[in-house]
């Protein structure tokens, strides 16, 4: 199959673009056609070695953890997905080496869901980690009640905007740090943009003088920054969740969250797709699609 891989650590410039063995299917994964997968800052912070520590890379690997695509073959065990079923994973093992970006992906039935039927794929495929990650940290992590004030920063990026719409879901006021050209982005989202940097502070105790968000008695869950314990908070990693990611799809669906596509490459251009990603400045999600009529 052709894929995206690299053999050493570094920039972009270590991806290459060609011909890898197709993956094995174990008894309870099943072997996706891929059809579009998403840019994650994970992908380029452990190909830069930056998560060497913690997640071991078995070179070549193959980047990417989230994808759409179609089933081609279930594994021996799977009874859950058949030939032809439209699904989206966050597919991550435990360490670095068959991802997403390539043709085909084994993916372990725990990492899938069904693609919710409305949505194309490539909006499809920046759904799970984002999703998974908002998700968890709203509902398992902070517990999040209605009525409540959350503050969601990077509210423009892939995160961060499917937080906004998640917390207005579960009936919370959202606050967003944003540049000023996503204000209008955020809004639509369902927020209330604030600019981050120098003062925030205190523009958000002007916006919401009220609520315990800064107070002691506020929580605080960091998904960026393992340290955040240091001044009382929790720091989240986002753990791969049929259960959660059917529950992602559904609120998809129905229309309850969207994903923003801000551009897409092919993947034979992923190095470029990674590279927009790596600016800081993605609005929704960089998308890498494989094309099957070429
Ligand atoms: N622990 C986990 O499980 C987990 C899961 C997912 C992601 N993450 C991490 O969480 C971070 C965000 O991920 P992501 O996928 O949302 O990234 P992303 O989509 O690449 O984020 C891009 C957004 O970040 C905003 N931004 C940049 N600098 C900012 C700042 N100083 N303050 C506020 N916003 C800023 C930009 O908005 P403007 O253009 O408006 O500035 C842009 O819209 C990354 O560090 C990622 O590695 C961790």
């Amino acid at each position: 199959m052709k894929a995206i891989s690299y053999s050493r650590y570094g920039s972009a410039d270590v991806l290459e673009y060609g011909e890898r063995p197709d993956p094995k299917v174990g008894p309870d994964s099943v072997l996706v056609k891929v059809r579009a997968a998403a840019v994650n800052p994970v992908d380029w912070k452990a190909r830069e070695g930056y998560l060497q520590a913690g997640l071991e890379a078995v070179f070549p690997v193959v980047p990417g953890w989230d994808v759409s695509g179609v089933v081609v073959q279930p594994g021996a065990a799977v009874d859950e997905f058949e030939v032809g079923d439209e699904v989206i994973g966050y597919v991550r093992e435990d360490f670095l080496s068959r991802g997403t970006f390539a043709e085909y992906v084994a993916a372990p039935v725990r990492t899938l869901a069904r693609k919710p039927l409305s949505v194309g794929f490539e909006e499809a495929a920046g759904l799970p980690l984002c999703g998974l990650t908002a998700q968890q940290v709203l509902h398992k992590v902070l517990k999040v009640q209605e009525g409540e004030t959350v503050l969601v920063h990077a509210a423009a990026g892939g995160v961060g905007s499917l937080a906004v719409q998640l917390a207005r879901h579960a009936g919370c006021r959202v606050i967003g740090t944003a540049g000023p050209h996503n204000h209008e982005y955020v809004r639509r989202l369902g927020g209330e943009p604030v600019e981050y940097g120098d003062g925030l502070a205190d523009r958000l105790r002007a916006m919401a003088p009220d609520p315990a968000t800064l107070a002691p008695d506020g929580r605080l869950a960091s998904i960026a920054d393992a340290e955040v314990f240091s001044y009382g908070g929790r720091y989240a990693f986002v753990r791969p969740d049929a259960e959660d990611l059917a529950h992602l799809a559904g609120l998809a669906e129905q229309g309850i969250v969207s994903v923003h596509v801000d551009r897409t490459f092919p993947l034979e251009q992923a190095a470029d797709a990674y590279r927009l990603n790596e600016q800081g400045r993605t609005r929704g999600k960089v998308v890498v699609t494989v094309d099957w009529d070429s």
